[in-house]
């Protein structure tokens, strides 16, 4: 990456109105992460340097939001949207600071990819005063068209304002700009509200900066890249987009997946290579996966560490905090929430087990529940490794179990139990011998009757 200093300005200050929300649009997520943090992220790789967001309608969510994907944002607020040209100029005192380049993305467009933003700016290092990231399409309609002549670009006619002619051109505005420090606020101030919204365009930057001899250059991008969210189908369509680059990615980084286009990521999960998925499985924000583990299908899992040749599934639940040593399994029909399961412990069937640690190699029985909540509080169930919990135990947290200590299926245990002891939890069986016949003989007598 040059050297060059770069402010990022993204604009997210717009309603998004067909998103039929009471949630800012950008706010919505695609891989668990909103749409506007994926423009960051993508900023923040092609070296954007100092980051300033533009927010307008619902600020207070915005501003709840936008420090927890990038804290060192600059916040601006437009109070009043009057345009694209007027939104970036909210950002005036940065601009003002002084930058080699200023990048200017939309927060409705999340997979803009990292390279074609790099690429914007070598163009600047080479000399370009504007670079306008444009993307062909049969369907232009909507968006503000980018109109050449002699192959230089010298005009960008926004839909509502072009001529018949110019309607018919198919080379679109993505809406990422980069533009020279050194002009953006003499062009930006030059723009005006003459058009067809009476709205202050960022675009009209092209046709003053042609007009005052600066180099203006167009640069391509695929549709992919450029795609605006408006709605909710288009916002599946981008989701659906994000999933297959994604596991494009990790297939070819050494994981098996069989049906990969049943798989779905977040943006933060990590696999290692060698992990084997099946079929159906959901993964959530903050999971990591280490190599050799095995998940099977309809496994659902967030927030969870699965180590190395781990076994989950198949239908598992790991809630946040689960954390599975090597060869650890969970499997059918158990959940796992802020627990340690270590190396080799065993929790096979329909169990809950939830603040808790299960010990090395200890074997959790079928049915069996941490009882960690008494209505008002949680608590912690410790089990030691080597422990064995008979299948239908009901283990009443706060509790320790010891290490190698047995208990009898069925047990509810409400006392802490030893190391290597054995303890049962329920009422002794009594057995009364011949007494199911003689029932069964009472009923046959009256039915004579
Ligand atoms: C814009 C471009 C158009 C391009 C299209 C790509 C302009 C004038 N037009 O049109 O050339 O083809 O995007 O999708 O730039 N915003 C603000 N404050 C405002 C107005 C807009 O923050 O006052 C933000 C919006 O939240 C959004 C972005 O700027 O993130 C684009 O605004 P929008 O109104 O969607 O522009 P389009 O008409 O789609
Ligand atoms: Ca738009």
């Amino acid at each position: 990456m040059t050297a060059r200093s770069c402010l990022s300005i993204i604009l997210a200050a717009g309603e998004g109105t067909r998103m039929k929300s009471a949630l800012p649009k950008v706010l919505h997520k695609i891989a668990g992460l909103p749409m506007v943090a994926h423009v960051v992220r993508a900023a923040q790789s092609a070296g954007s340097g100092d980051l300033a967001m533009v927010i307008g309608y619902g600020a207070e969510q915005m501003r709840e939001a936008v420090p927890a994907f990038v804290p060192e944002a600059e916040i601006f607020v437009q109070e009043e949207r009057l345009g694209t040209a007027h939104a970036v100029l909210s950002a005036r005192s940065a601009i003002a600071r002084g930058y080699d380049d200023v990048l200017v993305m939309f927060g409705d467009t999340p997979l803009i990819d990292p390279t074609a933003l790099a690429d914007a700016r070598a163009r600047l290092a080479a000399g370009a005063d504007v670079v306008v990231l444009g993307f062909r399409t049969e369907n232009p309609a909507g968006y503000g068209r980018l109109v050449e002549k002699e192959g230089a670009l010298v005009a960008i006619r926004e839909d509502k304002d072009c001529t018949e002619e110019e309607r018919r051109i198919t080379f679109c505005n993505s809406g990422l700009m980069a533009i020279a420090g050194a002009r953006a606020l003499s062009l930006l101030d030059a723009v005006g509200n003459d058009n067809a919204k009476g709205e202050y365009y960022l675009t009209d930057i092209v046709e003053i900066g042609g007009a005052r001899g600066l180099k203006i250059v167009a640069a391509e991008a695929s549709f992919e890249n450029a795609l605006g969210i408006n709605n909710r189908a288009e916002l599946a369509g981008a989701e659906a987009i994000w999933q297959k680059r994604k596991r494009q990615e990790i297939m070819l980084s050494g994981v098996t997946m069989i049906a990969p286009e049943t798989v779905f990521f977040s943006y933060d999960t990590e696999v290692d290579p060698d992990v084997f998925i099946e079929p159906n499985v959901y993964f959530g924000p903050g999971v990591s996966v280490e190599g050799g583990a095995t998940i099977r299908a309809f496994s659902h899992i967030e927030g969870a560490t699965i180590g190395p040749r781990a076994e989950v599934g198949p239908f598992a639940r790991l809630r946040p905090g689960a954390d599975l040593g090597e060869k650890a399994k969970v499997g059918n029909f158990c959940e796992v929430k802020k627990a340690t399961v270590e190396a080799g412990a065993k929790i096979n069937h329909l169990t809950y087990i939830g603040d808790a640690r299960v010990g090395a190699g200890a074997n959790i029985g079928a049915g069996t529940i941490t009882c960690n909540y008494d209505g008002y509080s949680k608590f912690f169930t410790d089990i030691g490794a080597g422990a064995f919990i008979g299948s239908n135990s009901a283990l009443v947290a706060p509790l320790t179990i010891g290490e190698r200590a047995y208990v009898a299926s069925g047990s509810i245990i409400t006392e802490n139990v030893p190391d290597d002891s054995l303890a049962f939890g329920r009422a002794r069986q009594k057995t009364l011998p011949e007494r199911a016949k003689l029932l069964r003989q009472r009923r046959a007598d009256a039915a004579k009757k």
